[in-house]
């Protein structure tokens, strides 16, 4: 049997007979940049968020670049974040001018481990960034706390986690911004780059769609250099479309990794997903922690099994980063966790044979260790 990591090709039958009209009508139109469907998606998105502005961007990447520049963040500011994470995180810390210092991660859910925090801010720190990793939130409450205590403003990195819960609450909606990428594989992707920042506050929003669209809140009146970093009118009318099947969506993963997390936890050595009570992962990716991690990926390849590694070398012993002065040992739960994780199949089309597929070879593979 075979088992692809994800499957657009079977989202896309399910979305045709509404997108692509959508995109003749884009065409007949001539609306490409900006427009209805733009601000149709801002305030769909925006609610489903729990937020009462949602600014269209490119990328999830500059989301995170325009949110920590429309807060203040830049040359000479510490923020801090996790190395268990993709780079474009750091890429816009660094990009505004400011520096990543990196705290650990809790073994359990391999995001922010909250009582290391403290120990890492400098009279230079300004903001916290928690990366909501996989699609399950970080501990979102003692981080607002500690941002209170020491004036930090907190930004955060939703672009695994569309639709995630914490305490009742949606990711994205928290701290001062949420940034969302809609880069193809994500829960809620685009057919092309796109992303978001959602935000409570108005101030906000207003500054990152300028920054978005070269700093003109009116067109050729620039009152400050910004970027070209709009969300373009078919993305956007492609990820409204989507958006009406995410809830859908994410139920059918979160029953797919209930099915995992059923067949899995009965084979020893691996390690499954923790959900804390109060969260609601939503399974962007479905991460298992093994000893024999590469044996496993390659012995699954042979299956016909495709997987991921999220990630294999953390941020802070990256080639990129060598300059800063972090050695191997520094942070040893991501170091532990980065020896180990793999990804498995998830996505809202994977059916229960092919779970249970993945599951027996898993197995068959454990019992021959
Ligand atoms: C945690 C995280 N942050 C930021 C990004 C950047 O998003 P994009 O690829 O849309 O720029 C991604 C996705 O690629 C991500 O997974």
């Amino acid at each position: 049997m075979k088992v692809p990591f994800l499957d657009l090709k079977s989202q896309f039958r399910e979305v045709e007979q509404e997108v692509l009209p959508m995109m003749k009508e884009a065409m007949e139109n001539a609306l490409f940049i900006g427009g209805p469907q733009v601000t149709g998606f801002e305030e769909e998105f925006g609610a489903f968020c729990s937020s009462k502005y949602c600014v269209g961007v490119n990328s999830g990447t500059d989301a995170l670049r325009f949110a920590l520049l429309a807060a203040g963040v830049g040359s000479g500011d510490e923020v801090i974040t996790v190395p268990n994470t993709f780079i474009a995180t750091t890429e816009a810390i660094s990009q505004v001018g400011a520096r990543p210092v990196f705290v650990d991660i809790d073994g359990d859910t391999y995001n922010m481990d909250v009582s290391r925090i403290g120990e890492a801010i400098t009279p230079r720190t300004r903001a916290i960034v928690p990366v909501h990793i996989y699609g399950q939130p970080a501990d979102m409450d003692p981080i607002l706390e500690i941002a209170q205590q020491s004036n930090l403003v907190v930004i955060e990195d939703a672009c695994q986690a569309h639709g995630a819960l914490y305490k009742g609450r949606r990711a994205g909606s928290m701290g001062l911004a949420g940034c969302f990428s809609f880069y193809p594989g994500k829960n809620l992707g685009a057919y092309g780059e796109a992303g978001a920042v959602v935000t409570q506050s108005e101030e906000m929003a207003d500054k990152m769609r300028m920054i978005r669209d070269h700093g003109q809140a009116k067109k050729y009146y620039h009152d400050l250099e910004g970027y070209n970093g709009r969300l373009d009118a078919i993305q956007a009318g492609v990820l409204r479309i989507k958006l009406k099947r995410l809830e859908a969506w994410s139920q059918a993963r979160r029953q797919n990794a209930g099915r995992y997390n059923e067949l899995l936890s009965r084979i020893e050595g691996v390690t499954v997903p923790v959900e804390p009570g109060g969260y609601r992962h939503v399974y962007h990716l479905y991460v298992i922690l093994v000893e024999d991690r590469d044996a496993l990926q390659d012995y699954l390849g042979e299956k016909g099994i495709a997987t991921g590694l999220h990630y294999p070398v953390p941020l802070h012993l990256q080639k990129a980063y060598a300059g800063q002065g972090y050695e191997a040992g520094a942070f040893p739960v991501t170091e532990r966790v980065a020896s180990r994780v793999l990804s498995l199949p998830m996505f809202p089309e994977l059916v229960k044979e092919q779970v249970e597929y993945v599951a027996d070879c898993i197995g068959q593979f454990m019992e021959k260790r």
